[in-house]
């Protein structure tokens, strides 16, 4: 197959590195991709929302399948801007329908379909400008700390967790009447903190049947300990030791069969990925939020487990054959350690040279995946985004993948150079 790949993080990386080890793949595309699927893959500079670009792309080069990344092109419609297309139409794009992305596109949307379909999900209500002096003596009816979130996409700041009053109602405020995150703010779901600790599962489907994918735990903030600002990811352990059957079979049968069988009640198409952020709460599952598309970095530490053709997967769920896929899982252990530019989250510079990338990418206890890199006019691979690469480390425990992870990222270098030294070490402490 020829396979047109969107996007252009680490999670494409792996996505690439996993599509063209597969005899299935004739040729891989990646719009507009980094210097490491550049390396294994032919980059085209389209903005994976330039739809009409891609589509006179996919039809002068015969593309077969068309696999999203990101969740901003699937939010504005992409799969659904295929489906109608005059030509295109049956060219399967593996991601979900503007309508099935907005169960990340939309935490009030989401929230109300967990509530329909009995997903659990902690309590919440959703306030606009008009509501707001309910929004006020609502949150003074809570307990704290109370959860804020902007109900539309805002970049992963859209959610506050207030330890005050003052501070939910000041934030309340900034949100609903001063538009502190633009249009994603017209729209604010208040609700019950969770307690617990959290993991993500990850699930693929056709619309009609599913599978469950390696889970994974992601370090989100900056600083060890998990102190500091929150960023898109700063490392990934898989498997989980503390998701076990037991819970995971919670997972599938209390959330992931309703929410497949309440998006073909809503008759909402989705074909893709989802990724379940959940709350383990004395070992019983609660839904944080959905996303509709792989974790970052997540997905660096998900696909290296498994090792069924991930091709024919996803060709799977493009045609609605995924009960007859055998999936396959390496019983190993991945732990991803994300390596970002000095000031991320907040401000950095770009366009430092990464030295110690000259060796082969994957070998056989790590993968070194690029994420924000790109190639300069001299050849040179240059930082080009916060979160610049994601190495990751194989292993038949997590210490020993934690061991190769870390000798990897010791080999490599750039001018102001971050990364967490602690990635892992909280499981480690819980099965010790
Ligand atoms: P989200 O943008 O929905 O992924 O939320 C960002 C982070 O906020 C999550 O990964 C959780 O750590 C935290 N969070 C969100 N909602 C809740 C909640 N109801 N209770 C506790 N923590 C939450
Ligand atoms: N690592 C969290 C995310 O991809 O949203």
């Amino acid at each position: 197959m020829n396979i047109l790949l969107l996007g252009s993080g680490g999670r494409e990386h792996a996505f690439a590195w996993k599509i063209v080890s597969s005899p299935n793949c004739k040729q891989l595309f990646v719009a507009p991709g980094n210097a490491g699927t550049a390396s294994i893959a032919k980059n085209i500079s389209i903005s994976p929302t330039d739809f009409n670009a891609l589509a006179d792309f996919s039809t002068e080069n015969q593309i077969d399948m068309i696999v999203v990344g990101p969740e901003e092109p699937l939010v504005k419609g992409v799969t659904d801007f295929f489906s109608n297309h005059p030509t295109l139409h049956s060219l399967p794009v593996i991601g979900p329908s503007q309508a099935g992305a907005q169960l990340e596109g939309s935490k009030d949307f989401s929230k109300q379909f967990m509530q329909k379909y009995d997903v659990p999900t902690a309590a919440y209500e959703t306030f606009t400008k008009d509501t707001f002096k309910e929004g006020i003596d609502f949150i003074r009816q809570q307990s704290l700390p109370i959860v804020l979130k902007a109900d539309g996409l805002a970049a992963g700041k859209g959610v506050l967790i207030c330890q005050s009053f003052t501070e939910a109602e000041d934030s309340l405020k900034e949100m609903l009447l001063e538009s502190k995150f633009g249009k994603a703010s017209d729209k604010v779901v208040i609700e019950q903190f969770l307690k617990g600790i959290e993991l993500s599962v990850f699930v693929a489907t056709d619309g009609n049947h599913y599978k469950i994918l390696p889970e994974a735990k992601d370090y989100k903030r900056i600083g060890e300990g998990d102190t500091g600002l929150n960023t898109g990811g700063m490392g990934a352990v898989s498997p989980v030791p503390f998701a076990d059957a037991d819970f995971i079979k919670k997972v599938e049968d209390r959330i992931v069969k309703p929410t497949i069988q309440g998006l073909k009640e809503e008759n909402i198409p989705y074909v893709g990925f989802l990724f379940i952020g959940l709350m383990n709460d004395g070992g019983e599952p609660y839904v944080i939020e959905y996303n509709v598309r792989m974790g970052d970095p997540e997905t660096e530490a998900v696909l290296p487990r498994i090792n069924s053709d991930f091709v024919d997967l996803l060709h799977a769920m493009g045609t609605g054959k995924l009960d007859s896929y055998d999936l396959e899982i390496a019983s190993y252990t991945c732990t991803t350690v994300v390596l970002v530019a000095g000031g991320y989250p907040g401000d950095y510079v770009k366009g430092k040279k990464i030295e110690g990338l000259d060796f082969p990418s994957d070998i056989s206890d790590s993968i070194l995946f690029h994420a924000g890199t790109k190639i300069s006019e001299y050849g040179e691979i240059l930082t080009n985004g916060g979160r610049v690469l994601a190495i990751t480390g194989i292993g038949k425990d997590i210490d020993s993948a934690l061991e190769n992870a870390y000798s990897r990222v010791a080999e490599v270098c750039w001018d102001g150079i971050y990364y967490r030294k602690d990635i892992g070490q909280d499981v480690l402490n819980l099965i010790k």
